[in-house]
Parts: C-alpha cells; structure tokens; sequence
C-alpha cells in the first residue's frame, strides 16, 4: 500500500451525464492492490480524516500539487502522429494526401515499433492513460501498438483497421499467399486471432475497427457485426457524420440503411462500448439509435475545427441522452493534450450556444475527459475516477508550471476558476507526472473483459 498527500480532484459517483467535482485541499490518495493484484485506489479524501487510519503506510508528499484522475482519449489514431498539422480542403483529400501515405508506411515492423512506442510515451507524457486507439490494417502495427502499451502498463484498446475497398491498394486490408481466403475473409480471421491473442491481457482490449463505411464492403461490415455478436465485451470503433462529402458517399454506397449512422446498425456494430468518432451531421433518429443500442460518441473538437468538419451538437446530444465524451483524433486533431481536446470542446459548444444556448463548465469539459469518457466506453469505475475499487491512474498537476498558470491558479476564487485557468492555459508542461496502476500480478488473461 502507498499514500499520497496532496490537492485532490475527482467527481462524485453520478447517474448519467452528470459532472460534480469534489475538491480537497489538503488531500489523502491511498493506493493498494485488489484481490487481483491490480493496483487501485483503496481511499479517498481529507488529509485530516483519513490520517490516522493509514499511520505507517508510505507516503508521498506533493505540496502544492493537484492529483487528478488520468485522462481517457476516446479516439486516436497512432499512425497520424505524423500527420498532425497537414492542412487539406475537408476530410476526404486529406485522407487521400497525407493519412494514406503515412498509413502505407506500417507495413514495415520497425517503422510500427517507433511509432508506437513514442506515440505511448506521448501520451502519458500529456496525461492519457486510457486510449480507443486506432493502428492500420497492418497486423503488425496492431502487435506493436498492444506490445508498447503493456510495456507501459497503459489502459488501451487498439484493432485490425478493416478496410477492403476506396483507398489505395498499400493501405487496404491483404490476403496471405499460405491462405485460400480473400482480402475480406482474412481481415475477419485475423481480427479474430488478435481478439484471442490480445483482448483482456492485463489492461489491453481489443476494438473492431471498420476504418467507417466507404471503406469497408458489405461482406467486411456483416463479417465484423459477426464478430460483434460473439465477442460482447470487445469494443467496437469507427467514424461517421464527420464531413458533407463523406456522409454523401456513404449514402450512395448504402441506400437501403436510413441514414449514413443506421448502415452501422444494419450491419450489428452498435452496441454498448461501440465508439463512434464525431457524430457531428446528425438528426434525432440517430442520436435515438446512439441512446437506444448504448453506442458513444467520441467528440472531437480539434480535428473538426481543423479540417473545417463542423460543430459537435452538445445540445441535441443532452436533449435525446446520447453518451459521449472527448478525443483527440490526432492526426486530425491538432494536440494531445487533453486541455487543447478541452479548450476547443469550449469553444465548440459557445458556438453552439448562439444556437442552442449552452456553454459548457470546466467541470463538465474535465468530466468529459476522464470519468463521463470511461462511462460512455464502458469502463465506469474502473478509470477517469480517484473513487476507491477505481484503477489507480493518475496525473500530478502543478499549477505554477508557467509564469502565467501561477499568476492565474494563484487568483482562483473558486473551484471553477482553478480548473478554468487550467484548462485554457494548460499543456504538457502543467502534467508534471502520470502514475499509471500497477500490477502486482503476471498479466494474465482475464475473462471480465476488463
Ligand atoms: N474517416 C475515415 N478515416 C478517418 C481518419 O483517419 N480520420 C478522420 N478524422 N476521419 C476518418
Ligand atoms: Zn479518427
């Protein structure tokens, strides 16, 4: 067992879509292993209280730090981290001109191997300790991607990217010469041996992943809603509604479904802890089928304003009950810092809000990004929270990491005015630390689907 004495923030136990920061000042984190052996918060609260109760146990003191739960990105790609910053005329030429080409560039081992080991370190670098990741339809870069996380101890569910048509040929899922299958056939078989290899070891997952309906044939999408239906508790990930283009290619592609969301729902892909990147060009039909069938939305507020995509409608998602929560989506997006995800998700909802009338708290953008994103993908409980039985992640803040953050944290009146300060002038650099729990056991394969 370990302690830790400092600022805590973390959110009460809520029903859906709520967002209540509890405060302490002078707090005390304990940590401890469960009867898995999985590191997790034992107990939470005032320093004072808690004190006496946990005489003799190690602990560390943070004066003047904040302890909060790490952040949970809802969707990332970790092929695009080079992509990031490649401006292009809305989102089909970009996929065309900067993602495909780099995307190609996973076909060789070592060139996963850098990538997702560097893209891990820049993750918790910022904070993340939970990722909906997607890799390419490379099999290698997927094992790369799961081998650097589990180095790392990270949270993190990556898949096969299933793409069998619309791209060129380098990014599009292959057929093996040893098999007799096609390009489709196998994209499904070896989703379903990475399934087996990867899902529920340690804190891995594995995401069926149709890259989003252009790309993917009829027989790709029914072959991963199959795949759906016999693994429950794996996640499924995708894109739709992003961009005008798109949505009308993908309703020349499938004109029996209701709209461009519904074809996912003929082919069985939504489901609860099936994620769904942007959801921007909705109408209610479609929030109702993401709050009926329990799928996410996964928001993603700088890549939608970088490629000029369109504006999240936070009101329309509250008013039908859909779940959702934030993402970075780099490349697309611009940082993965998730006070940049968070600062543009504010600006996305004010404008909004000349429509609609809302304008979001920094508690519900912070909620949004850790504890409302582990609810939405399933995971409520178990991270984005500092609640005792919760997985022990979490990022040491320092609030005078800049000359501006210590002048504006220091004038706080309030709870909101703190987290304010830090989510707009926050970056890197106010993360001084990420401690990510730890596993007292071998990892294991674990059948919760955890
Ligand atoms: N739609 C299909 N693929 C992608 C992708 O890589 N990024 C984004 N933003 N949208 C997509
Ligand atoms: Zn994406």
């Amino acid at each position: 067992m370990k302690a830790y004495r400092a600022s805590l923030l973390y959110f009460d136990p809520v029903s859906e879509g709520q967002a209540h920061a509890r405060f302490e000042s002078d707090g005390l984190l304990v940590v401890g292993p469960d009867v898995r052996g999985v590191h997790v918060v034992q107990a939470v609260g005032a320093y004072q209280q808690l004190r006496d109760q946990y005489v003799g146990v190690s602990t560390t003191h943070f004066p003047g730090r904040i302890l909060a739960p790490g952040f949970v990105d809802m969707h990332v790609h970790y092929p695009q981290t080079n992509v990031i910053g490649s401006p292009a005329d809305g989102l089909l030429p970009w996929l065309e001109n900067h993602t495909f080409p780099e995307e190609q560039r996973f076909e060789a081992p070592d060139y996963c191997a850098d990538a997702a080991s560097f893209f891990v370190d820049e993750l918790l670098r910022n904070g993340v300790t939970t990722a909906l990741t997607f890799a390419t339809s490379h099999p290698e870069s997927v094992h790369a991607l799961f081998s650097a996380a589990q180095r790392s101890h990270l949270r993190l569910m990556t898949g096969l990217c299933l793409m069998d048509r619309n791209a060129p040929a380098q990014v599009l899922n292959r057929s093996t010469n040893d098999s007799s299958a096609d390009a489709t056939e196998q994209s499904l078989i070896v989703s379903e041996a990475l399934i087996q290899r990867w899902h529920g070891k340690g804190r891995l997952g594995y995401a069926i992943t149709p890259r989003f309906a252009p790309s993917c044939s009829d027989a790709q999408l029914a072959g991963a809603g199959v795949l759906a239906a016999k693994y429950p508790e794996v996640w499924i990930q995708s894109h739709v509604a992003e961009n005008k283009d798109e949505i009308a290619w993908a309703r020349r592609l499938f004109p029996h479904s209701r709209s461009y969301l519904a074809t996912y729902a003929d082919f069985g892909l939504m489901r609860p802890r099936s994620v769904y990147a942007h959801c921007i060009h909705f109408d209610d039909d479609d929030r109702a089928l993401m709050r009926d069938t329990g799928a996410a939305a996964a928001v993603c507020p700088t890549s939608n304003l970088f490629l000029g995509s369109g504006f999240f409608d936070y009101a329309g998602a509250d008013r039908v009950g859909c779940s959702y929560g934030l993402a970075s989506d780099v490349g697309g997006g611009t940082s993965f810092s998730p006070f940049h995800t968070m600062l543009a998700a504010y600006y996305v909802a004010r404008e909004g809000q000349s429509k609609q009338g809302l304008s979001l708290t920094p508690q519900q953008l912070w909620w949004q990004h850790t504890a409302g994103a582990a609810q939405a993908m399933g995971l409520d409980g178990v991270v984005g929270n500092l609640l005792p039985g919760c997985e022990a992640d979490f990022v040491v803040l320092n609030p005078q990491a800049t000359p501006l953050l210590a002048r504006k944290t220091a004038r706080a009146a309030n709870l909101d005015e703190l987290l304010f300060a830090m989510v707009v002038l926050g970056d890197d650099r106010l993360i001084e630390r990420t401690v990510i729990s730890q596993s007292d056991a071998p990892i294991q394969q674990r059948t919760d689907g955890r």
